[in-house]
């Protein structure tokens, strides 16, 4: 390896300093919000007994790993903003990349793992509490966080063995591996190919997976004959369904077509939907619909406001 570039610079919104400041703002208080949004489902799970049940702790890790999502990103987003330089060191590059996309692949297992949850329950609701113990559970929950990190190893070990020789210019606000192996001077045709390869079986693997559970819940959910209980079940899966179609249909625009061909616009835009907005609509969309939630979260902020009084 030769590598001639020590960091790398990170464009970001290419636009006037008044502009930058604009974007900054707008960021912070997104950030702000998801972070307490996300926060607060995970201080109702951990803290309000009804919801020690598998789908509520599976939905807690799931925040908090929200949490870790966009924390990889949006700081160091922050701060470009506000730099000059907009520099970042080619090991800072790697570690964002690899950290983004670990937590990227592990929401994309908990979006299966919930979907698994939600088909036992609904399908089996006679075996459901004997197959998801809390032993189970707790696997499972391990399973998300650990398999992201261990799938995106080759692919961040294959990027960074590039060479790096020419510009260090990147034109995107975090460090993709896109415009990451189009600044290469390596011929990195065989990682490109691995690297969508790659890409297309994790994603379809992992939506197919999805919407064949959630396919077999809704015709399970058909058949419930009572009006009140079809609801309940018909509402829980459609938010599940709205956070799953968020969150794979930005990634599909992404990644499983050749994005090189796609404008730079385009590809910062879709990178900001699923980076900065679903981890920000994701409380939102599970806990409108959901009155134990709901209920759960009102005790949070409650607890809050007498806290903050004493
Ligand atoms: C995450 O999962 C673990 C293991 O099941 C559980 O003990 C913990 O409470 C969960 N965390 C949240 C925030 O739900």
């Amino acid at each position: 390896m030769d590598n001639s570039v020590s960091h790398f610079i990170l464009l970001g919104f290419f636009s006037s300093w008044e502009i930058q400041m604009v974007y900054f703002v707008v960021f912070s208080v997104t950030y702000m919000l998801t972070l307490m949004g996300n926060t607060a489902i995970v201080c109702a799970v951990l803290w309000d007994r009804h919801l020690h049940t598998p789908m509520y702790i599976l939905l807690g890790n799931f925040s908090f790993l929200e949490i870790c999502y966009v924390t990889t990103t949006v700081p160091n987003m922050l701060a470009n903003f506000l730099s000059e330089t907009k520099t970042i060191t080619f090991i800072g590059c790697f570690v964002q990349f690899y950290f983004f996309f670990s937590f990227g692949c592990d929401e994309a297992f908990y979006l299966c793992i919930m979907a698994f949850d939600r088909y036992l329950a609904i399908c089996h609701p006679l075996h459901y509490p004997a197959i998801m113990t809390t032993y189970l559970c707790t696997g499972l929950v391990a399973f998300g966080w650990l398999s992201g990190f261990i799938f995106f190893i080759i692919p961040v070990a294959l990027i960074s063995q590039l060479s790096f020789c020419g510009s260090n210019i990147i034109d995107h606000f975090i460090c993709d591996p896109v415009p990451l192996m189009a600044l290469s001077c390596s011929k990195s045709h065989a990682t490109k190919i691995i690297y969508s390869t790659f890409n297309i079986i994790f994603m379809v693997g992992t939506f197919i997976f999805i919407l064949i559970s959630y396919t077999l819940v809704i015709f399970s959910v058909l058949r419930i004959p009572s009006a009140a209980g079809k609801r309940k079940a018909f509402s829980t899966c459609a938010s599940h369904l709205t956070v799953v179609i968020l969150f794979f249909g930005s990634i599909m625009t992404m990644y499983v077509r050749p994005v090189s061909e796609k404008p730079l616009e385009l590809q910062k835009l879709v990178t900001l939907f699923y980076s900065v907005i679903t981890p920000l609509l994701n409380p939102l969309i599970y806990s409108l619909r959901n009155k134990d939630m709901k209920a759960a979260l009102r005790k949070v902020l409650v607890i809050k406001r007498t806290s903050h009084k004493t």
